[in-house]
């Protein structure tokens, strides 16, 4: 089963996220060998999952971070507990997360957060610059961010490879090659191999999009997409869906 996530980021307002949830739970229902989520801003999450009419079983809402902390004084988050039942998944270790809010330091223990609300973590990470070594730099940052996890919490994550590079909204982006993808995911699932006994799904993001998600949709070592800008409109995720169910 292949997975297709829109991340919405910081973007639309309250009447547009319903619109487009439910443009997007129509899709799934027309894409059924496919999954297809959404992640729409924090204080959309419950009115859209609360009105949405129509959820096929293949269509899911997730949260784009949650708390590393389960309850208490803590100014700002969400709790696992509280976001349990409005979403069944939740991005982890977004590069903007990380850079705005330094959300590196907090994976392991948000991963633990989630799985103990049976909240399903999809854990993004990649490297900063293009660069030729780029596995051995992934595979210190994946030890750090996974930290204790064990290979049966490893086991119940789905993990996302996006180079920062290629992310649409940074200055000079350029999606990355099939031929650099396959590069780093087989590398990196042989990491996961070795170092839990276990190959997640890895999903890549960055610049996704109608032109070039043919190309990436082909690619055999990646299980599906994590998609921003692409995702803001139902006719180019729409195209993006289509292109993961052959
Ligand atoms: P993009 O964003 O598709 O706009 O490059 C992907 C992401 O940040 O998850």
């Amino acid at each position: 089963m292949k997975w297709v996530i829109g991340n919405w980021k910081m973007n639309l307002g309250l009447g547009e996220s319903e619109v487009l949830a439910q443009a997007t739970a129509h899709l799934a229902e027309e894409l059924p060998g496919i999954s297809v989520g959404i992640a729409p801003p924090t204080p959309f999450l419950y009115p859209i999952h609360d009105k949405l009419k129509f959820r096929p079983t293949n269509f899911f809402i997730a949260s784009q971070t949650l708390s590393s902390f389960a309850k208490g004084a803590y100014t700002g988050d969400v709790a696992a507990f509280q976001l349990k039942g409005v979403v069944s998944h939740v991005i982890i270790g977004h590069s903007e997360r990380r850079k705005w809010h330094h959300d590196s330091e907090l994976i392991a223990n948000q991963i633990r957060q989630a799985l103990a609300c049976d909240i399903k973590p999809i854990v993004c990470f990649g490297e900063a610059k293009r660069d030729a070594s780029v596995s051995s730099i992934l595979f210190a940052d994946l030890r750090a961010d996974l930290g204790d996890l064990t290979p049966d919490e490893i086991s119940r994550c789905v993990f996302a490879y996006e180079p920062v590079w290629a992310i649409s909204t940074n200055a000079g982006a350029v999606p990355a090659t099939p031929a650099y993808i396959i590069k780093v995911v087989s590398r990196v699932q042989e990491f996961f191999a070795s170092t839990y006994n276990h190959t997640p799904p890895i999903l890549y993001g960055g610049s996704v999009n109608e032109d070039n998600v043919e190309e990436i949709a082909a690619i055999k070592q990646i299980s599906g997409a994590l998609v921003g800008g692409a995702s803001l409109q139902i006719k180019s995720f729409s195209t993006i869906c289509r292109a993961f169910t052959h």
